[in-house]
């Protein structure tokens, strides 16, 4: 079936100019991009998009870490998009992650993982509301 995702690139990442060398991967894989933008991240936006995890012990580092400065919101199509850019990004502990995944190449820790997807059909869409709330 074919799908849409979306994706971050998260500050740690932008912060080491690695936007490129990420979109790569997912190019590679035959994923299209279909929309994108580099946007500095209000509060606002960054509760709206981890609302599952309010309450959590990490949220308000979360919440810290995604404002902190720019990221790059992409909505990605193609082929299984939200399971396959869940597999290419890797577990969210970097340590963790299979080789070649983005997470395993370029992220610093849990608290850093350079790169967020939608896990789901339904948060794929929420997620696509509201970081493209045109579309
Ligand atoms: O991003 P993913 O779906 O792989 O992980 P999650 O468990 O849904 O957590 C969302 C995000 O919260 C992670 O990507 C991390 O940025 C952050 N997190 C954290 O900082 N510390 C944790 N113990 C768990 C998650
Ligand atoms: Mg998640």
């Amino acid at each position: 079936m074919i799908e849409r995702s979306l994706v971050l690139i998260k500050p740690d990442a932008v912060e080491r100019n690695l936007i490129g060398k990420i979109l790569t991967i997912y190019e590679d894989n035959n994923l299209k991009i279909i929309n994108m933008r580099l946007t500095k991240v209000s509060r606002e936006l960054a509760e709206a998009h981890y609302i599952e995890h309010k309450g959590r012990d990490y949220y308000e580092n979360l919440i810290s870490y995604i404002t902190r400065s720019a990221v790059v919101a992409v909505v990605l199509e193609g082929e299984g998009a939200i399971a396959l850019v869940r597999k290419l990004n890797g577990k969210t502990n970097p340590a963790e992650a299979e080789e070649g995944t983005v997470r395993r190449l370029y992220g610093l820790a849990t608290n850093q993982n350079s790169v967020h997807a939608s896990d789901s059909p339904e948060n794929a869409q929420r997620e696509i509301e509201i970081w493209f709330p045109e579309k």
